[in-house]
C-alpha cells in the first residue's frame, strides 16, 4: 500500500513538473515586447526629427531599425502566445531630442539589450526550456548587436560630418528582423535563412 502512495505522489509531483508555467521567460517576453514596441515607436520618431534637422543618412538607419523592432515584438508576441499568455495594454514612453542626443540614447539602449537584457534572457529561456523564446530573443540579440554598431558607426559620422558616407539603403528580413546595408546584405539572411529578395528595403 506505502507503495502506491509512494507511486501516486510521484506522479502529481512529475505532472506539476511538466505543467509548471516558465515564469520567468513569461515575464522576460513581456519586458521583450514592450522593450521592442518602444524602441520601434522611438526610432520612427528619430527618424522624423533626423529628416527635419537634414541628417537624411541618419533617418534611414532609426527607420531600418524601427522596422527591425517591429519583428522582434510582433516575434515575442508570438512566443509568448503560444505558451496560453496574453500581452497587457502599454504606452510606449520616449523622448525625442536633438539627432546626436537620440543617436547616444539609441546606443545606450541597444548596449543595454546587448549586454544585459537578451544574454539574461536566453539564460532564463534554456533553463526554462522554451525553445520558441529562446529563438525569438537570439534573433533580437544578434541583431541589437549589429544595430548598435551601425548607431556607433553613425554617431562619428555625424560628430566628423561624414553622414555621406553612411548607407542610404538598408534591409530588414521580415522574419528575424536582421539589418544589413548594401554593404553586407548577403543572398539569404545569415540568421533565419530567409531569401534576400523578401527583404524589406528601406
Ligand atoms: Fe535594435
Ligand atoms: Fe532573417
Amino acid at each position: 500500500m506505502k507503495k502506491y502512495f509512494f507511486l501516486a505522489f510521484a506522479s502529481l509531483i512529475f505532472l506539476a513538473g511538466c505543467t509548471s508555467k516558465p515564469v520567468k521567460t513569461i515575464e522576460n517576453l513581456k519586458a521583450g515586447i514592450k522593450g521592442e514596441t518602444t524602441a520601434s515607436a522611438k526610432y520612427a520618431a528619430f527618424a522624423e526629427k533626423a529628416k527635419t534637422e537634414g541628417h537624411d543618412t541618419i533617418a534611414k538607419l532609426f527607420e531600418a531599425a524601427s522596422k527591425a523592432e517591429s519583428i522582434h515584438a510582433a516575434n515575442h508576441l508570438k512566443a509568448l502566445e503560444s505558451l496560453g499568455e496574453k500581452m497587457e495594454d502599454f504606452k510606449p514612453q520616449f523622448e525625442v531630442k536633438t539627432t546626436k542626443e537620440n543617436l547616444q540614447a539609441a546606443i545606450e539602449g541597444e548596449s543595454y539589450e546587448a549586454t544585459t537584457m537578451y544574454p539574461q534572457f536566453l539564460a532564463d529561456a534554456k533553463t526554462e526550456k522554451v525553445a520558441k523564446a529562446e529563438k525569438s530573443f537570439n534573433w533580437a540579440f544578434d541583431t541589437e548587436k549589429k544595430h548598435l554598431s551601425f548607431y556607433k558607426n553613425a554617431l562619428v559620422a555625424l560628430e566628423s560630418k561624414t553622414e555621406r558616407t553612411l548607407a542610404y539603403n538598408y534591409f530588414v528580413c521580415p522574419v528575424c528582423g536582421n539589418t544589413y546595408d548594401k554593404a553586407t546584405v548577403s543572398e539569404k539572411c545569415a540568421f533565419c535563412n530567409t531569401s534576400k529578395n523578401k527583404f524589406i528595403t528601406i
